[in-house]
């Protein structure tokens, strides 16, 4: 496993994070455990969680959240020291008006709960899971800078924003002084390249740590989805991940899973190999964070991650995306 500084910090992350969002809401405390334990044999250090992350998430109910973050806590005893552990603050977690968001009554609040669930003293990244456009950012940034200098928190990060976002939030934490944000978290697979644009070029001139999330389409890019089938048992897409059914819905997806099968055949990996080695081609991402519901899904993915796509495999991807760009595939 190689391992980075995240953006200008001084803090070692490894190019492979892994994600805990399966934990509690599609798979068990004995089946994450195995995961977990696959994760940190293959070097693997920083473990990814939020506070909504649980059954919730597909229920609709905002009680049935905080399970991730239990689970871990649980797992992680014995082992704290050895991860960097990563958390958001945002999502809802209750029904009252201030259960979510970024004000300063929520966070600390969020980050209370957090640590308990999570049975530790500080987070060593704590991420604003979204952008808050009902709260002032001076207010948010004010409140992570006391959790770090309260020794709760060691880094802060932002997640699912946009560049002028960021950048907004660097200048409010320049002029006053505060801890700025460190890293951002945005969504990047060879499927949402959206952040190529923007966030990746200001990420790369700022020096901001980027952690991308979803690295495998949430799964499509593992070739398990058939157009016009039903998702096979026990994926997340029979579960009924909203956001992954939404990706079924579109054959431009089924075009370039099927584009790339030939291209992983060539080089003898398999479909999770090759979507998580182009993502980590980008020099500016630091880290990726792939999901997994059995440990297989990480010894599998990590097993060529120090190979690297040549400059015509990753053409030969740019010109499949680009096809499916096109009217027949872009529905
Ligand atoms: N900041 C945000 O807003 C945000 C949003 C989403 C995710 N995230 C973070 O990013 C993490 C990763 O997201 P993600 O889970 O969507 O990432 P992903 O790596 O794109 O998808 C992971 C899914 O792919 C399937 N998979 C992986 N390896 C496989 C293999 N070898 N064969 C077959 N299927 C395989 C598994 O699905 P099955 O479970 O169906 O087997 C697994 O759950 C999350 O856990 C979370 O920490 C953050």
């Amino acid at each position: 496993m190689q391992y980075q500084r995240l953006g200008r910090t001084g803090l070692k992350v490894s190019k492979v994070s892994l994600g805990t969002m399966a934990f509690g809401r599609w798979i068990g405390e004995q089946e994450a455990g195995q995961v977990l334990d696959a994760a940190l044999d293959a070097g693997i250090n920083l473990i990814d969680t939020a506070d909504v992350y649980g059954r919730g998430m597909d229920q609709n109910n905002p009680l049935l959240t905080g399970e991730s973050e239990e689970i871990l806590g649980r797992l992680l005893q014995g082992k704290r020291d050895q991860v960097v552990l990563a958390t958001k603050v945002n999502g809802r977690v209750g029904n009252g008006v201030n259960d979510a968001g970024l004000s300063r009554f929520h966070i600390i609040r969020a980050v209370e709960n957090s640590l308990r669930r999570l049975q530790t003293d500080h987070i060593d990244l704590y991420q604003v899971h979204r952008f808050d456009p009902q709260t002032p950012l001076e207010e948010t940034l004010r409140a992570l800078d006391d959790l770090v200098r309260q020794g709760k928190v060691r880094y802060i990060g932002a997640s699912n924003f946009a560049a002028w976002q960021l950048a907004k939030a660097h200048g409010i934490s320049d002029r006053l002084q505060l801890h700025r944000f460190e890293s951002i978290q945005p969504e990047y697979s060879i499927l949402r390249r959206d952040i190529e644009q923007e966030l990746l070029p200001f990420a790369e001139a700022e020096s901001v740590g980027v952690i991308v999330y979803s690295p495998l389409g949430r799964g499509l890019l593992t070739g398990k989805y058939r157009r016009g089938e039903a998702p096979p048992q026990g994926s997340r897409g029979a579960a009924g991940e909203q956001r992954l059914l939404a990706l079924l819905e579109q054959e431009r997806h089924f075009h370039i899973v099927e584009g790339l099968k030939s291209l992983a055949e060539r080089r003898g990996w398999t479909l999770p190999q090759l979507a998580l080695n182009w993502v980590l081609s980008n020099p500016v991402v630091t880290s990726a964070i792939l999901g997994a519901s059995r440990p297989t899904h990480v010894t599998e993915a990590v097993r060529y991650i120090d190979e690297r796509l040549s400059a015509q495999e990753l053409e030969d991807i740019d010109k499949l995306v680009r096809q499916a760009e096109t009217p027949l595939f872009a529905k």
